[in-house]
């Protein structure tokens, strides 16, 4: 039987009652269960076999709850607040003593949004507490942006994906926190710098590159499917390397027309990045589930949300 439901009261007990519900968000569909349940939290680390050093972000129903959750807000966290909220921006802030250390891997900081999801917003609205919820995928793998992908995931380990239809902007809100009050971006996502920029100016981006990144979604492998997978400018030139192999491509407008490809997936026919973000998680779980030798993807335009679909592709591209 499946697990996917609308039946928001039957999300609301399971949550009560310390179980794991996954929920729709405008991102991607996140594991979610009750923050102040030690149960809870620690079946959502081994359902995802999630290492503990990884913190959660915490999910509130409106700006007016994250004083609940942090103990100071920056000028220019109002100011993003405002601006996005509910949407597709974390924030990372002074925690507030009554945030458990499980949830901020023992961090004084802890990241928390408002998802632009009617659904969510309810339930969340409905709940006496805020919920955690990474990104309902095992650790590493590909981010589900549908329930189908939830389901496929952890249908023997969960009871219910809450069905909000396919998420609407398809990759990981964008993660900023601060450094002597001024914002720094800690992950690339669904909302572009340039977006964030016009609202407060200048971000600092951290170099993420190194091993233990200040936020461990930045790990160089990650959002990876199973098939080994090449990043390039240079689609047909890949495509001749790999000749003779089940080859799968993933392009951003326009069809490249080979006999020599197996299955072609073209993110947005009309070069609209958006569209291309919305799109790409649900390409990989396409692509990654015909058993190609190669997945070869081409590189977006690096300027909005182009620059964020190209460091998913990086990461889930990279080779030790
Ligand atoms: O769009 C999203 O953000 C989705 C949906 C479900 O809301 N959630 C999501 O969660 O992507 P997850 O767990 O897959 O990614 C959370 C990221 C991780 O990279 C984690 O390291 C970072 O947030 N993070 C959490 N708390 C942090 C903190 N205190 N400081 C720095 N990074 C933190
Ligand atoms: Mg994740």
């Amino acid at each position: 039987m499946s697990i996917i439901s609308k039946d928001i009261q039957k999300a609301i007990e399971l949550l009560c009652n310390e179980d794991l519900v996954a929920i729709p968000t405008e991102t991607v569909y996140g594991l979610a269960g009750n923050i102040f349940s030690e149960k809870a939290i620690q079946k959502i680390f081994s359902t995802k076999k999630r290492p503990h050093f990884n913190p959660l972000i915490v999910h509130i129903p409106s700006f007016d709850s994250l004083e609940k959750v942090v103990s100071y807000i920056p000028e220019k966290a109002k100011i993003l607040a405002t601006a996005f909220w509910p949407g597709s921006l974390t924030l990372v802030l002074p925690k507030k003593n009554t945030i458990p250390d499980l949830i901020t891997a023992g961090k004084d900081t802890v990241a928390v949004r408002v998802p632009n999801h009617p659904l969510t917003l309810e339930l969340l609205q409905q709940l006496p507490f805020p919920l955690a919820a990474p990104s309902a995928n095992p650790f590493n793998s590909i981010s589900p942006t549908k329930p189908e992908h939830v389901e496929r995931y952890f249908k023997n380990d969960i009871q219910m994906v809450l069905d909000g239809g396919p998420c609407k902007n398809g990759i990981e809100s964008t993660i900023i926190g601060f450094e002597n009050d001024e914002p720094v971006l800690y992950r690339l996502g669904a909302l572009s710098i340039e977006d964030i920029e016009k609202v407060i100016g200048k971000v600092a981006i951290k170099n993420n590159k190194e091993e233990n990144p200040d936020a461990p979604g930045m790990l160089l492998k990650h959002y990876a499917p199973k098939t080994l997978t090449i990043l390039t400018t240079d689609i047909l030139s890949e495509i001749e390397k790999h000749q003779g192999k089940k080859i799968g491509v993933l392009s951003f407008k326009s069809s490249f027309k080979s006999n020599e490809i197996f299955h072609e997936i073209v993110l947005s026919k009309t070069a609209n990045l958006s569209e291309a973000a919305t799109n790409l998680y649900d390409a990989l779980h396409e692509l990654d589930a015909l058993l190609l030798d190669v997945i070869i993807a081409e590189k977006l335009p690096e300027i909005g949300l182009g620059v964020s679909v190209n460091d998913r592709l990086q990461r889930a591209a990279f080779v030790n």
